[in-house]
């Protein structure tokens, strides 16, 4: 079979030629001098062109004796592309028509029978018939001239053709320096178009089909498409080998560079920083106090990190990791103040009243004096906002002399929150309790886990089951926080929680809970608060002394009154902030002054606007059908309203504003008691059937449940039925039976502290209740007229106006 390789002599070509030493330039041949029968050489994989040189391998005994002959005689013959290139000695039918006549310019055997020769293209030719086939293909043929008629456009072609190949020959580097020599000296546009043919990345197909066209334009209109293509291939090609050489140069530059630094730092003598820094680290891990399987692991972690490269980013993780473990106090605590006298000192010092829970957190601290160790429950203050259970968890720390801090749950829904991400995580850390144990720098602080009843949960996991954990006595002496992965002693903290109410807390948790509650303020416990701590407080961080700005009594009892309702002490800490500021501008814009500033209760109005808060009760209550009630909600105690009204209808009851099951049924249950009773309690029931009632319970969008608005509820429809007025000094609560007896509630401390607060002169509570009465501070007994109410009926003379 023939084979031949490309057109520009190959490299063991031109070594042949030189070697025979013969800048042999074979003697020009006129195409009249072309005889007309031709040798026919087949070729499976190269289409020759006019002009072009090519070395051919000769394989076949066949194909041998053609080029024996051939050389033999004139040297020429046609070369003529196969169609079928498996065929070793093709048919005339397995042969394209138009091939090229060509001249053998060498010719070479080799002691493995194949001979080399080398071609030069001359003319394209057409073969029209095979007058014989032995002992090879010979050929009629018949010369094909180039078709070309001399116009602008063809000049214009040309000259573009000439312009892109000069590109791509810029551009690609299998063009040769020969290439571009017979370019610019190629100015037949014939020839030219048969250079770029043969030099182009064109497949087999192509190139015949080039060979084919006689016509030059049609050529050049063939080729100009293929060199445009041809271009942007190489420039993309080119631009993208650039980016790739210039992003590997830079790391290998670095990576030079930085053997280079370390093979000058060892000639100076100095270590490697990534040495310094491992044997930095390995001498903190020997000197650190670590328990033993800490070490261990620390070691361990050391020696890996010993191995990787500093660029890593394995080696940050493991340094970062290390770090960790060396900053926490495995084994660092605070020694404990355990003076009692002096404990309540300081828990006296920074809060006022609240007798009974500084005896219950004195009674802990005996405890813990005793013991040594915390093992106990967990302490939770819960109460309503502002009552200081936030702060009274940082006067356990100063009373304890131990480090403080708080741990703010709400909102907590992640689970990785308190106990970590894996290391295997991008960006891992520690959960919030060894973070908290790194920054407080002790493992024996009091850490403040504040609002236990805002932690949600969802599908990251439940934080409550690790606080579980956390607050356990049993399990936290090896808690295992997941970026760790080692367990730490927890058992030395001193755990503190705080929380509004008791009812979202997990059931798990609220068991190892002791419960102190902190109960609302009374409006003199307030006073007392405001003018001993916050009133102080609020000066000092505005930078005025007490004698400069002075806020008398009744000016505290005004602000209590008319700008707080509240159980705690927040919003009037705030308002006495803001009075301190407008007081802080006056003082200042005035310059020099030297009488103190008294606010008067008057010209509270000046500085915070028209008060906030006036008896609303009174407002309320002009018409039949309203009677006052008294809730419980997690923020305190509340009064609500209930409204009643009838219109026409057909005896029916509609209840609204979010009234939960069981008021509903509670409002049922005082509805039929009185129509029971009507007769008995002298109300005109006659067109019952003719109205329907209509409960409804303000604010229409706040959620409310339980039974305690009975009692209210009776008084309500009582005055509705009756057209007597409700007393709007009058607040009541209590369950009822269907018999009409009235039945203890809850709440009772924080009802009724709420019903002074709103101005409320007389309370009715149920008689099971009067035990509770005696938990309200005597301040408020004092101010309130209270009746215990054994059965319904009693409620009417002291609720209803007389007609
Ligand atoms: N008995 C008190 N004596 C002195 N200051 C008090 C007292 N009670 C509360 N305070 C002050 O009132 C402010 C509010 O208290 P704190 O933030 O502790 O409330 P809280 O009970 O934690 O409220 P919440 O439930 O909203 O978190 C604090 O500045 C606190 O010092
Ligand atoms: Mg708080």
């Amino acid at each position: 079979m023939d084979d031949a390789t490309m057109t520009s002599p190959e490299s063991e070509f031109i070594s042949i030629l030189g070697a025979t030493g013969s800048p042999e330039t074979p003697p020009r041949v006129s195409s009249s001098s072309l005889p007309g029968v031709l040798p026919i050489l087949g070729l499976s994989d190269i289409v020759i062109f006019p002009g072009m040189v090519a070395p051919l391998l000769v394989e076949t005994t066949q194909s041998t004796k053609l080029i024996d002959d051939v050389v033999s005689g004139d040297r020429l013959l046609a070369v003529i592309l196969q169609r079928n290139p498996e065929a070793e000695n093709p048919l005339p039918h397995e042969m394209y028509e138009v091939g090229c006549a060509a001249r053998v310019l060498k010719m070479l055997k080799f002691p493995d029978n194949t001979v080399r020769v080398l071609v030069e293209g001359l003319w394209r030719v057409r073969v029209k018939e095979y007058p014989s086939s032995d002992p090879y293909l010979c050929g009629k043929v018949e010369l094909l001239q180039d078709h070309m008629e001399e116009s602008v456009e063809l000049t214009a072609m040309m000259r573009n053709a000439q312009t892109q190949f000069q590109e791509i020959i810029k551009l690609s580097p299998a063009l040769s320096e020969q290439v571009k020599i017979a370019a610019l000296n190629t100015e037949s546009p014939g020839h030219f178009a048969d250079l770029i043919a043969v030099n182009l990345n064109l497949d087999l197909a192509e190139r015949q089909n080039l060979l084919e066209t006689v016509s030059v334009k049609e050529r050049l209109t063939r080729l100009l498409p293929m060199l445009n293509r041809e271009h942007e291939v190489l420039t993309l090609s080119s631009k993208i080998q650039t980016e790739v050489a210039t992003s590997i140069s830079k790391t290998q530059r670095d990576f030079f560079l930085r053997e280079q630094m370390r093979a000058i730092q060892r000639e100076l003598g100095e270590s490697d920083p990534n040495a310094n820094e491992v044997r930095a680290l390995r001498e903190k891990i020997e000197q650190a106090k670590l328990p033993p399987d800490v070490r261990h692991v620390a070691t361990q972690e050391l020696d890996r990190l010993q191995q990787m490269p500093p660029g890593a980013a394995e080696y940050g993780v493991t340094r970062h990791y290390l770090d960790w473990i060396l900053a926490l106090p495995w084994t660092t605590e605070t020694e404990d103040k355990l003076d009692l006298v002096e404990a309540e000192r300081i828990l006296n010092e920074q809060h006022f009243g609240l007798t009974k829970v500084k005896d219950r957190l004195l009674e802990f601290l005996a405890v813990i004096k005793r013991r040594k160790q915390i093992k106990g429950p967990i302490l939770c203050l819960v109460g309503p906002p502002g009552v200081g259970k936030t702060s009274l968890g940082r006067s356990i720390a100063d009373a304890l002399g131990r480090k403080f801090a708080r741990i703010a749950l709400g909102g907590m829904r992640d689970e990785a929150e308190i106990r970590g991400h894996r290391r295997t995580y991008v960006g891992a850390l520690p959960g919030r309790i060894i973070q908290t144990l790194r920054r407080v720098e002790s493992r024996n602080p009091v850490i403040l886990l504040d609002e236990l009843d805002k932690v949600g949960s969802d599908f990251r996991g439940d934080p409550a089951s690790a606080l579980l954990e956390v607050l356990d006595p049993a399990q936290n002496n090896t808690f295992t926080d997941h970026y760790l992965d080692l367990p730490f002693d927890l058992s030395r903290v001193l755990f503190i929680t705080t929380a509004n109410w008791l009812d979202p807390i997990h059931p798990a948790l609220r068991d190892r809970l002791e419960v102190i509650d902190l109960p609302s303020y009374t409006e003199s416990e307030k006073l007392q608060i405001a003018r001993r701590y916050l009133v102080p407080r609020q000066l000092e961080e505005h930078g005025l002394s007490r004698q400069e700005v002075k806020i008398p009594d009744p000016t505290l009892r005004s602000l209590i009154h008319s700008y707080t309702r509240e159980a705690g002490v927040r919003q009037l800490e705030r308002e006495i902030a803001a009075l301190t500021r407008k007081a802080t501008r006056r003082i200042v814009g005035n310059g020099h002054v030297s009488k103190p500033l008294v606010v008067k209760p008057e010209s509270l109005r000046d500085y915070l606007g028209a008060a906030r808060f006036f008896n609303e009760t009174a407002e309320r209550i002009r018409e039949y059908g309203i009677a006052t009630g008294l809730g419980w909600t997690p923020v305190g105690g509340e009064i609500l309203f209930i409204e009643a009204t009838r219109m026409p209808g057909k005896g029916g009851l509609l209840m609204t504003g979010s009234l939960g099951d069981v008021m509903k049924e509670s409002a049922q249950t005082a509805l039929s008691y009185l129509r029971s009773q009507a007769k008995s309690l002298n109300l005109d029931l006659s067109d019952y059937g003719n109205f329907d009632i209509h409960i409804h319970v303000p604010a229409g969008a706040t959620p409310k449940d339980g039974p305690s608005a009975g009692v209210t509820v009776v008084a309500a429809l009582a005055s509705l039925l009756s057209r007597r007025r409700v007393r709007s000094d009058v607040a009541m609560t209590g369950e009822i039976s269907l018999r009409g007896r009235v039945m203890r509630v809850g709440g009772i401390k924080e009802k009724v502290l709420a019903a002074s607060r709103f101005g409320i002169k007389t309370v009715l509570l149920p008689e099971h209740n009067s035990v509770d009465w005696t938990e309200v501070p005597e301040e408020v007994r004092k101010k309130l007229k209270v009746h215990f109410l054994r059965h319904i009926s009693e409620l009417f003379p002291l609720a209803l106006e007389p007609k």
